[in-house]
């Protein structure tokens, strides 16, 4: 199950901070359909529908990656965990549920604070509620932040051993240069010295990979079609959703899957007065998720100055859990 490091060692490099700021539901997508390929900022998939239709894709069969990476935590949960500090904190980076984490405290009972990190406030707040009720002696410190946007953790933790738990691929998501960016801004907050354990989907076939992301039951497709739906309704937009067909493929050069919303005939869509003209087969493009090779992805941690400390894989080596080492 352990894959022997191979080390990629890099002077660490502060990056400069080139997260995109968001400029809010209706200058972001004004913006991105005003481009050449069109496009819309993934966050915005998940009002509740969306959250909702989100947390069906994960139990797909499918989409392999939260089976594969939940039974990475499993078997080699002793192991990872033995990387976590005693006594020390635990950060989670949009944190949303606690299944995952559980499966890690399990094996650190004796953590002292357990940090998770979400946009989302009030699922935060039921989320801590329940884990303090589970595990009374557990700290559990919510922090509700964007975890792209500097913030801080609580003052007093500054002198405890820090580790960071970063699930899901959510790293995929990002721009490679925005991937590490973010690794580096994670760095800064833990402090050196801090583990992160990160899960990472891996490059494989291609027809794996495009059945994950357009499902038969069609339930990928219409997480990204309520896309529309949500323009509609909170924007005032007239999109007609069936006039628009999912699309998922693998851009192998770009090493990521990306999603697109293609226009079934020519038409044109209006938003705050304004009209945007659809050709047939011309898409939006609506989310990427990278996919890397563990030699890969170790190189980019090593760019935001994270040192390969282990890495962990599922038989058929569909997904990968790193830990590395802030030095
Ligand atoms: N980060 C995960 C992935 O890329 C989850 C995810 C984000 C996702 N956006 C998605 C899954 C859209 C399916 C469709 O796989």
């Amino acid at each position: 199950m352990t894959v022997k490091p191979v080390f990629t060692e890099a002077a660490p490099v502060e990056r400069p901070d080139d997260l995109p700021e968001a400029g809010g539901f209706l200058a972001d997508a004004l913006a991105g359909l005003s481009k050449p390929q069109k496009e819309l900022p993934a966050q915005y998939f998940y009002d509740a529908a969306g959250s909702d239709l989100f947390e069906a894709i994960t139990t797909l069969p499918e989409y392999y990656p939260t089976r594969t990476e939940l039974g990475i935590l499993d078997a080699a949960g002793p192991e990872i965990a033995a990387l976590l500090p005693a006594r020390g904190a635990l950060v989670e980076f949009g944190s949303g549920s606690t299944v995952k984490l559980r499966r890690l405290l399990r094996h650190r009972p004796d953590l002292s604070v357990y940090v998770p990190v979400d946009v989302s406030a009030e699922f935060l707040h039921s989320e801590a509620k329940a884990l303090r009720a589970d595990m009374p002696d557990l700290r559990v410190e919510p922090v509700a932040a964007d975890f792209t946007r500097p913030f801080a953790l609580p003052g007093d933790l500054a002198d405890l051993p820090k580790a960071g738990f970063f699930p899901g691929s959510t790293i995929g998501n990002f721009e490679p240069a925005q991937a590490a960016a973010l690794l580096a801004r994670f760095g800064r907050v833990l402090g050196s010295g801090a583990i992160l354990i990160v899960g990472v989907d891996l490059v494989k076939d291609r027809t794996v990979l495009e059945r994950a992301y357009d499902d038969a039951a069609g339930v990928t497709a219409r997480f990204n079609l309520n896309l529309l739906t949500r323009m509609n309704r909170e924007l005032g937009a007239d999109f007609d959703a069936a006039r628009f067909r999912h699309r998922a493929v693998f851009n192998a050069d770009a090493s990521r899957i990306e999603m697109h919303l293609v226009s079934r005939a020519a038409q044109s869509v209006s938003l705050a007065a304004r009209s945007f003209a659809f050709a047939e087969g011309e898409s939006i493009h609506t989310e990427n998720s990278y996919k890397y090779t563990p030699e890969g992805f170790r190189a980019l941690a090593a760019q935001a100055g994270w040192s390969p400390v282990a890495i962990w894989t599922d038989p058929q080596a569909l997904f990968s859990v790193h830990a590395l080492r802030r030095d």
